[in-house]
């Protein structure tokens, strides 16, 4: 199962110019000073003298319950110095590439985990945690997605995101549900293929992945919003704030604070953090790097983040500076496998930290305000006429509209092929549905097998699902099987 999950360096780089007019000036020539003099390269010791002071960053942070990340490449888990490295010192781990949808489903319908899997697995056999990243976003699209638009890709999308997240379901995290939707200027959205589907494709996305992955939170996931002064950010967090008044299901955000000179760290970013945290959002750090790697600056970032409870970790991108997507800017804590001083900055600010904030809650209690009570999503089971049963239930509702996953079970003999019926109680319609072909006639819904989860083996299940207009309803569905 190969995939095709790593650009080359420097490849569709998502970036416009402003990111990438950086300038290797003095400040990178005043660190690299610095560095050689300052560099410790072993760890007892290396920062403040607490006996009880915490030697790695993830146990540091673990000490006021917040995790420290890094991203890793599938590429680079031969290289031992780099997994030494990481599994030392990171608690979370985000796949830098292959997760991306152009990895994660190369062609349409056919899902591709190699390069994931091997991430995630690394992760997981070393008693870590991982991000998802990334679900929804312009960017590092594969060709068939590029070339869509409309109704059939956001169908797409909400395809993509069900396929990527049942496959992790229950073990991921966080996941960066959409990335990079806000143009640089202006405050408002980012054109793109998936923008010109709708502008509610972002909350389709949402609600598609609540309903995929109640365990996961769910993020929104963009650079350019850690100064609290600039239009993109006021536009996140206008999203935001409208999407926890109008119950659309949203848990955290991402700022990816990639600070260079073209985007610098400003100290207002502590009140940026604070007010996404005020709406309700964990906010996590989610690819910090810094150009020149300057350890006031790292200390900054850190301590912002341990001055607000529901800023609850911080992720690297990337581990030494040669790992870097952006090498030359040296942005990273690690030079080779020493240690530079940005690292003992933030280690020190990490076991300053007071213990223990109050946890953040998972996202299947977060309470959502809605604006219209919830229907009791009843499952419904139902029994077969051939041999299968269909269960119908409400994963999520809002005004004029709701979400609703389909479990069909086979019995005590496997199952090749299935169609499931009902009908509307109350005019109701699907507006997209996924993991079935769907007919209407009148009020009669028919939904068959889609190619790829026809056949379920005795006493399993998969499951089909679909966003509706109207009130949500919970009707009987039979299910046969020919
Ligand atoms: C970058 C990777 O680091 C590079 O290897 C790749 O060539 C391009 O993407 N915002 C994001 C990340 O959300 O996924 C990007 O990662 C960096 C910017």
């Amino acid at each position: 199962m190969g995939t095709n999950a790593i650009p080359p360096p420097g490849a569709r780089r998502p970036l416009g110019g402003l990111r990438r007019t950086l300038v290797a000036g003095a400040l990178g020539t005043l660190v690299l000073g610095t560095f050689a003099a300052v560099t410790v390269p072993g760890s007892a010791g290396a920062s403040s003298s607490a006996s009880a002071a915490a030697t790695t960053l993830g146990a540091a942070a673990q000490q006021s319950g917040r995790y420290f990340g890094t991203a890793i490449s599938a590429g680079r888990l031969g290289d031992s110095q780099y997994t030494t490295i990481a599994n030392r010192e990171f608690d979370m781990i985000t796949a830098e590439n292959e997760m991306k949808i152009d990895a994660t489903e190369p062609n349409q319908n056919q899902f591709s985990f190699g390069n994931a899997d091997r991430i995630y697995n690394w992760a997981v056999q070393n008693g870590k945690r991982v991000r998802g990243h990334t679900l929804a976003w312009h960017a590092q699209q594969p060709r068939w997605m590029e070339n869509m638009s409309g109704s059939a890709l956001r169908q797409a999308m909400i395809n993509h995101i069900n396929g990527v997240m049942n496959h992790y379901k229950g073990k991921i995290y966080a996941w960066d549900v959409v990335n990079e939707a806000f143009s640089d200027s202006g405050g408002g959205r980012r054109d793109s293929n998936l923008q010109r589907t709708g502008n509610d494709w972002i909350e389709v996305a949402f609600r598609t992945a609540r309903a995929a992955d109640p365990a996961a939170k769910l993020c929104y996931n963009d650079y350019n919003i850690d100064n609290w002064t600039w239009a993109k950010t006021q536009g996140v967090y206008n999203m935001v704030r409208d999407f926890k008044a109008r119950g659309v299901p949203i848990d955290c955000v991402g700022l990816q604070s990639h600070f260079n000179s073209g985007s610098p760290y400003n100290s207002n970013y502590r009140t940026t953090i604070q007010s996404f945290a005020a709406l309700g959002v964990d906010v996590q750090i989610t690819e910090l790097d810094i150009q020149g790697a300057s350890p006031q600056t790292y200390a900054a970032v850190v301590n912002d983040c341990l001055a607000v409870p529901r800023c609850n970790g911080i992720t690297v991108w990337g581990v030494r500076d040669q790992d870097s997507w952006r090498s030359g800017d040296t942005p990273l804590l690690f030079s080779g496998g020493n240690k530079k001083p940005a690292y003992n900055a933030v280690l020190d600010a990490l076991n300053a930290a007071t213990p223990n904030p109050t946890p953040s809650p998972t996202p299947t209690v977060t309470p959502t305000p809605t604006p219209t009570p919830t229907p009791t999503p009843t499952p419904t089971p139902t029994p077969g006429t051939g041999a299968c049963t269909a269960t119908v239930e409400t994963t999520n509702s809002w005004p004029g509209g709701f979400q609703t996953t389909v479990t069909v079970r086979a019995g005590s003999s496997p199952v090749n092929g299935w169609t499931v019926q009902w009908a509307w109680p109350g005019g109701q319609s699907i507006s997209s549905l996924w993991s079935g072909q769907h007919t209407v006639s009148g009020s009669n819904v028919t939904v068959r097998n889609a190619p790829y989860n026809g056949s379920i083996a005795a006493g399993q299940s998969t499951t089909f699902g679909f966003t509706g207009n109207g009130t949500a309803a919970t009707p009987t569905a039979t299910c046969t099987s020919p």
